[in-house]
């Protein structure tokens, strides 16, 4: 199987600096010997360096939970992309659903992608319909998030970013979907890439699945979602849950 890439995101459930260090090491612990996934953790920006540079090993990359369209300067209160790649990221979310609530548009997406691209940061492009219906209304809209969100972008970049499929009826549910509903998500989202920006990159796209994920799901949604990894909210701040979804993600 293709190595899986799973991503920690912490959002903001980390109260001090020193819970962030020990869930870090936690973390870390957790992973299984011989890791083959790539793992990547998303701490709050606030602790981000904290975090980051604490960390000795060689295992986990770290990435932010957002970047800002500013670049360095006079904006207060922004995270410029050069500034969390010269701070140890290498990756960062855009566009999570707990983002776009607070009213970022694809547009906005679009502008950030390309500047975390810019930036060498591996974009990983949150896409999510808010709910589903009878008439499949939904992969018109996940069809147009994306390609609005990678508006910016030049096709061959699709080798250097990531999908995360994140319904969001699906983001803090007690259960994840079915697997059958991720696959069909995870290749429809392929096919929109093939069609509209490269065949080849579009169909070998790294597509995440995000939304409820555990130790006890994550093989099936592997598997039978076909999905090349996951995002992972609550879970990444349990390290004995996380490390089970890696070590499902590995047998
Ligand atoms: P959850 O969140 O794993 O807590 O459902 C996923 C996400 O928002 O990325």
């Amino acid at each position: 199987m293709k190595k899986a890439l799973i991503v920690a995101n912490w959002k903001s459930y980390v109260e001090s600096p020193k819970v962030g260090l020990a869930l870090l090491k936690a973390t870390d612990q957790a992973l299984p010997r011989g890791l083959k996934s790539k793992v990547v953790v998303c701490p709050p920006t606030i602790l981000f360096s904290h975090v980051a540079s604490s960390y000795k090993g060689s295992r986990i990359a770290f990435g932010t939970q957002d970047v800002s369209q500013a670049p360095t300067g006079a904006h207060t209160g922004e995270t410029p992309a050069t500034l969390a790649r010269a701070a140890g990221a290498t990756y960062t979310i855009i566009g999570h659903a707990e983002r776009r609530a607070a009213g970022e548009g694809s547009d906005v997406v679009a502008e950030k992608v390309r500047i975390a691209l810019d930036t060498k940061l591996v974009p990983i492009v949150c896409v999510g319909e808010r709910e589903r219906d009878h008439g499949a209304h939904y992969l018109s809209i996940i069809e147009s998030m994306l390609v609005d969100s990678l508006a910016k972008i030049e096709p061959s970049a699709l080798k250097k970013l990531v999908i995360a499929y994140e319904p969001v009826w699906a983001i803090g549910a007690p259960t994840a979907p079915d697997a059958r509903v991720v696959r069909e998500a995870v290749v429809y989202i392929k096919k929109i890439l093939a069609q509209r920006f490269d065949k080849e990159l579009g169909l070998k796209a790294t597509v995440l699945y995000g939304g409820a994920v555990d130790a006890e799901n994550a093989r099936t949604l592997l598997v039978e979602g076909q999905a090349s990894g996951f995002l992972v909210g609550r879970a990444s701040v349990d390290p004995k849950n996380f490390g089970g979804i890696i070590r499902a993600c590995e047998s």
